[in-house]
């Protein structure tokens, strides 16, 4: 079993997959289009270097807002000067966390856990704060990396997310991931 620190993506790797090209396999607007919508508060909890954050800052707009939470300051501080780049800054709000707690408790129409979970020490507990933060009828969209995850620890990930009152609404084919959508009942 790798000690958590070891399973953490170091900032110089989140360069390899997110970079400019990745919008042709993971763009946030096709993505989320279907859960995200101007106005809304969101969190995109493992936020990493932050193309998902800017994606739905963008979607959400002015009158929205998107949490940006990442164990690493070193993401946060890259993924804000891309957002001051986009000319969005003033809709992310960044928070670092530790490995074990979010630490925010804003209610959530949409929270994003993308290639994260497998990375924290216990997926349960993560699962079940975000649940807590979701308002009910939120939405939590979760995948990890086929690389790094089986489809058994995925779907016991899934298993455990059903026991503690989510419900799966789809599971979207998102290349290189296993990715499910999970409604608070
Ligand atoms: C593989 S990267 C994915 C980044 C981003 N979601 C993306 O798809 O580009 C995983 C990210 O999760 C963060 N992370 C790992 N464990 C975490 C934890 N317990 N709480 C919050 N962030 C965590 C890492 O620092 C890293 O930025």
């Amino acid at each position: 079993m790798k000690k958590n620190k070891d399973r953490v993506c170091p900032v110089w790797m989140a360069y390899t997959f997110d970079n400019p090209l990745r919008k042709l396999i993971h763009n946030p607007k096709k993505m989320f289009k279907k859960y995200v919508r101007e106005g809304m508060t969101v969190m995109d909890i493992g936020c990493g270097l932050g193309c998902f954050s800017i994606g739905m800052a963008k979607m959400v707009g002015k009158k929205g807002k998107v949490y940006s939470v990442d164990l690493q300051k070193g993401m946060l501080d890259r993924l804000m000067k891309r957002a001051g780049k986009a000319n969005i800054a003033d809709i992310i709000q960044t928070h670092q966390c530790s490995a074990d707690t979010i630490g925010i408790n804003e209610k959530l129409d949409f929270a994003l856990a993308f290639w994260m979970i497998h990375e924290t020490p216990d997926a349960l507990d993560f699962l079940k704060q975000i649940h807590s933060i979701l308002k009910p009828a939120g939405i939590l969209f979760l995948s990890d990396p086929k690389m790094h995850v089986s489809k058994e620890c995925f779907d016991k990930t899934i298993a455990d997310a059903q026991n503690i009152g989510f419900q799966i609404i789809s599971k979207p084919r998102i290349i290189s991931s296993r990715t499910v959508v999970l409604l608070k009942k």
